[in-house]
This record gives structure tokens, C-alpha cells and sequence, in this order.
């Protein structure tokens, strides 16, 4: 088996915290990641796939076509964008490095053919990152509708 890896960069906004916790509790856990309106991150995506190569190409997958669907189905949806707000698969999520990843691999899952993936890892900065390999996890999505509705009476 061999794996081959494709990494890409995208830069984003996002702020963290659960529309169900109080303001203090959203600062105690997300302290300065809670800030109103956001920060952000210069994300670095490293996306695996494993495979034996095909004896006529040599390839696992031709990098090309593997880059231009995390081009297309990842990085055009979410590179200087506002994750919270902006971006229709992560609505109502927690945009976490782990969620994150959770929602890229669902979606470059059901687009690279041959079931192949392999790993996301994303980098939120050099020293914190996470990977993820595909084990089935769910994610609750919260109703930023009411939430809109909390932040402004408070
Ligand atoms: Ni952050």
C-alpha cells in the first residue's frame, strides 16, 4: 500500500462557542477563541489517500485531479471566508479543527472514487493540528437562527 498526500492552504475566520452555554461559560472554555467577531487562521489541509499503483500509470491517484477536487469541493467554499457564517456545509457547526476536518472528509469522501481516502490532517497553526481517518463520529449542529436571537438580548 502506498500513500500519497496532496496539501493545500486556505485562510479563514471562525469563532468558537456553543450557542447552549452562557457568555461565561463560552470564555471560560474558548477564552480569547470566543472573541464576538471572530479571528483567524492561516489553515494548512494535508489530505492522504492510500493505494497500490495502477501498473500502467504508476499512480495511486493523479495528483492533479486529486488537487483539483479539494480545490473545488473544499477550498473554493471556505478560503476567505467566515466559517461561522458563511460557508453552507459547516452551518450550526462548532468550527473547530476537529469539525472541520469531520465535514471535509464527509464531503472529499463521497468525491474521490475508489475509497481511497485515506486521512485529513489540519493544521491551525504549526504547532496544533489535528487528523482525522474517517471513524464514524457526529457532530451536533446547533441553531444559530436562535442563537442570533440570544447574542442580541444579552
Ligand atoms: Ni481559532
Amino acid at each position: 500500500m502506498v500513500y500519497v498526500t496532496r496539501k493545500m492552504h486556505f485562510s479563514a475566520a471562525h469563532r468558537l462557542f456553543n450557542p447552549t452555554f452562557s457568555h461565561e461559560k463560552n470564555d471560560k472554555i474558548f477564552d480569547k477563541c470566543n472573541n464576538p467577531m471572530g479571528h483567524g487562521h492561516n489553515y494548512t489541509m494535508e489530505v492522504t489517500v492510500k493505494g497500490i499503483p495502477d501498473p500502467e500509470t504508476g499512480y495511486v491517484i493523479d495528483l492533479k485531479v486529486l488537487r483539483d477536487l479539494i480545490e473545488d469541493h473544499i477550498i473554493e467554499h471556505v478560503d476567505h471566508k467566515h466559517l461561522n457564517h458563511d460557508v453552507s456545509f459547516l452551518k450550526g457547526i462548532i468550527p473547530t479543527a476537529e469539525n472541520l476536518a469531520i465535514c471535509f472528509w464527509s464531503i472529499l469522501e463521497s468525491k474521490i472514487t475508489g475509497g481511497i481516502l485515506h486521512s485529513i490532517k489540519l493544521f491551525e497553526s504549526d504547532a496544533n493540528f489535528v487528523e482525522y481517518f474517517g471513524e464514524p463520529v457526529s457532530i451536533p449542529v446547533y441553531n444559530t437562527d436562535a442563537t442570533t436571537v440570544s447574542e442580541v438580548a444579552s
